[in-house]
């Protein structure tokens, strides 16, 4: 019972599309509403959009700030970022000027690209099919072809414009999984990157704490039911289930504190660091899209204990892998340098599926527990505390591994 209605929370949350924008607006400023670049903009911060089409035909819509407030353009190393599941480019700048992690980059001396994955509201696109037409083949993705041809495109395309030959790079959550992805299946990338920085890494999953991804991975093998609750191609609950959904949790008094309060029960619980201004302006970006794939896989990963490709079934590995299992990825290619931020209060990136990663990874770094104990997986975009317990401690670092006079 209390895992359903966690879930039920969990749902109406991160899962909510227009149904919800709309019960908010009552209450959300229109600023809030944005897109990306005009926030950037606002704050008087240089901006670009660029576009990307993947070796697939996805098309991806990237966000750079080329230099920082007040600062002249020139050549500067390329810091890429990518978000989580369900996120978007929004998560590095909803936090302002001086907090937002794209700003704090920008202003450090870096040439910053914010990444948005396929299927996101800015990179709901594709050369050929229609994401709600061709919904089947359109959405017929997980993080795998994220790692494989999304980020080898973005890192190219960065590096070819901002005129550099190594870049580093920072994921958050899922944006670390594409990361191992693509360095160990394209090896050839490592030495495009400087070094790379996990903040709460994920490839092994089997001890997460998040009770409602413990609940997904129930109906691994219940598909139907499954698509039910999560729509079948998009991840995108029935209009109907959502609005019942927020109508239970989010317009009680005080709606706020109500909503918060569900959210670090999903995600971790640390009141300390959630800057409460902020969340009718996340509640508007976040969730901003995913294939129902995604959740697939990883709920595979939570059931197998491995870090592994797609699992199509018996026959369907036989047909796309010719073996019964999916083949692992080899975490020992990841061989550029490897920075991993953890916690121990984080419910989907447990402190021991980072200590086995570390110990398997290429080239570990250096393991860093962030220090504070409540620390969870919403933090390190959100957390009040974020600068200086994870942010500095990054600029640090790459300081460690670029000579400034050079460029
Ligand atoms: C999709 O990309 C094409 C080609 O870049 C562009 O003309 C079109 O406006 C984009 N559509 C959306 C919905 O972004
Ligand atoms: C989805 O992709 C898999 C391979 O990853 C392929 O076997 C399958 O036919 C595709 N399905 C659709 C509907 O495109
Ligand atoms: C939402 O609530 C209405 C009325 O309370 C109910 O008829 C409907 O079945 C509910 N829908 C879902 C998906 O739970
Ligand atoms: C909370 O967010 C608001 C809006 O961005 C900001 O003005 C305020 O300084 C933040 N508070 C803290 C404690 O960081």
């Amino acid at each position: 019972m209390m895992i359903l209605q966690m879930l039920s929370v969990f749902i109406a949350l991160f899962l909510s599309n227009s149904a919800q924008g709309a019960n908010l607006s009552l209450f959300i400023n229109k600023e809030t509403d944005l897109k990306v670049p005009e926030i950037i903009s606002k704050y008087g911060y240089p901006v670009e959009n660029h576009y990307v089409t993947t070796k697939d035909g996805y098309i991806l819509n990237l966000h750079r700030i080329p230099y920082g407030k007040d600062q002249a353009f020139g050549a500067r190393p390329i810091v890429y970022i990518q978000h989580g599941v369900l996120s978007s480019s929004a998560d590095w700048i909803i936090a302002g000027p001086e907090k937002g992690l794209a700003f704090v980059m920008a202003d450090a001396g870096y040439d910053v690209w914010l990444g948005n994955s396929r299927g996101n509201r800015y990179s709901r696109n594709h050369t050929s099919l229609d994401p709600d037409r061709d919904a089947s083949e359109f959405w017929n993705f997980s993080w795998h072809e994220m790692g494989i041809y999304d980020l080898p495109a973005a890192i190219d395309y960065a590096l070819d414009i901002g005129k550099q030959k190594r870049l580093f790079y920072i994921g958050h959550s899922q944006g670390t999984t594409v990361y191992y992805v693509m360095a160990s299946q394209l090896p050839e990338y490592n030495s495009k990157v400087t070094a790379h920085f996990s903040m709460a890494p994920i490839a092994y999953v089997n001890h997460l704490a998040s009770p409602m991804l413990m609940y997904m991975a129930l109906f691994q093998y219940q598909l139907e039911f499954f698509y039910s609750l999560f729509g079948k191609h998009e991840f995108a609950p029935t209009d109907s289930f959502m609005h019942n959904m927020t109508k239970l949790y989010c317009q009680l008094e005080p709606w706020k504190t109500m909503c918060a309060n569900s959210l670090f029960m999903m995600c971790g619980y640390n009141p300390k660091q959630f800057n409460m201004t902020l969340l009718p302006t996340i509640m508007v970006h976040t969730p901003a899209g995913a294939a129902t794939k995604q959740f697939m896989h990883y709920t595979q990963e939570i059931n197998s204990g491995m870090f592994r490709q797609f699992d199509f079934g018996y026959f369907g590995n036989w047909i796309n892998y010719n073996s019964a299992f999916p083949p692992k990825y080899n975490l020992a290619k990841v061989s550029s340098p490897g920075y991993f931020l953890y916690s121990r209060n984080d419910w989907l990136s447990s402190e021991t599926d980072v200590l086995k990663l570390y110990k398997e990874i290429g080239n570990p770094a250096a393991k860093i527990l962030i220090q504070d104990p409540m620390w969870n997986h919403l933090d390190y975009m959100w957390g009040i505390e974020a600068v200086p317990l994870v942010y500095n401690k990054i600029i640090t670092l790459m300081m460690s591994h670029v000579d400034f006079s050079l460029i």
